[in-house]
């Protein structure tokens, strides 16, 4: 595995790979990897002839206050996980390498950016936006994985590659779970033993407004009332329970078939999201 931290040396071996008529998928994470993150490098090999995985920690995306600087960070574990898998590149840059001085663009997907996570993070997917514009340019890669717990990320991604007719193939992958339904994320490791067991109620609310959607129940606001206060109930602090037209995450009214059910909730120190997309 190469392991590169320059975005020159980055695309002089670009410049090989593309020489031998190679495709390229790029795996952006901000480390800390878990079996998800593998599972989209997985998804990627599927789809291209080299891998890059980038590993960085986008100061740009946490909003004040945040877990920034408590984000956690194992780069050791990473490296190894990512040699385990047979990555062929780990891109692994420094705030400086990637920002410079003062940048002075930033990329704002308006409609979406404001809604969801948008409204509890202010300027969080302005920072995703900018970022992954930037590790696409850099990489040039021909395809990028992502995984959908973070919905709302890909879909603004879709719509901003959209927008500025960037030349990448994107592929969502599903949610990797633990056994109790808990969507993996990095920021499990905030959660203790007994959190991590109660935790898996999001899920279950999830599947359980589903299931009511699916059953006939199209009372919106009501299913989303009691879900919030089931998970309340729990000990969660719940910022949204949203069901949502899985498109443009705008509430889903009676017509609307394909749907998203999107949530994001604080149980002690983490900050959970979890979401279920399926069609009525
Ligand atoms: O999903 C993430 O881990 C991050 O938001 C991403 C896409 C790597 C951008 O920093």
């Amino acid at each position: 595995m190469h392991r590169v931290k320059t975005v020159a040396q980055l695309q002089t071996l670009i410049k090989t790979w593309r020489g031998e008529g190679k495709r390229i998928a790029l795996v952006p994470t901000m480390g800390n990897l878990h079996a998800g993150h593998l599972q989209l490098v997985r998804v990627a090999q599927q789809h291209a002839d080299s891998v890059i995985t980038s590993i960085f920690v986008n100061p740009s995306q946490f909003a004040i206050g945040e877990d920034f600087a408590a984000y956690p960070r194992s780069e050791q574990q990473d490296q190894q996980k990512l040699t385990g898998i047979g990555t062929d590149c780990l891109f692994i840059p420094s705030i400086a390498e990637v920002y410079g001085d003062q940048p002075q663009t930033r990329i704002s997907v308006t409609d979406m950016a404001g809604l969801h996570c948008g409204q509890f993070r202010p300027g969080h997917f302005d920072g995703v936006a900018t970022i992954v514009c930037k590790l696409f340019n850099m990489t040039q890669a021909d395809c990028a994985v992502f995984g959908l717990k973070d919905f709302q990320q890909f879909a603004i991604i879709k719509t901003m590659v959209r927008d500025l007719n960037i030349p990448i193939q994107l592929i969502g992958v599903d949610t990797v779970r633990e056994t109790n339904g808990l969507a993996m994320s990095s920021r499990n490791s905030y959660l203790s033993v007994q959190e991590k067991s109660t935790a898996a109620l999001l899920f279950q609310t999830l599947c359980q407004a589903r299931d009511a959607i699916i059953a006939g129940n199209r009372d919106y606001p009501a299913l989303q009332h009691q879900a919030m206060q089931r998970l309340a109930s729990a000990g969660f602090q719940t910022d949204y329970f949203s069901i949502c037209r899985s498109d443009d995450l705008q509430p889903a009214t009676l017509p609307d078939q394909d749907l998203v059910i999107l949530t994001a909730a604080k149980l002690g120190k983490a900050r959970l999201i979890d979401n279920l997309y399926f069609s009525v």
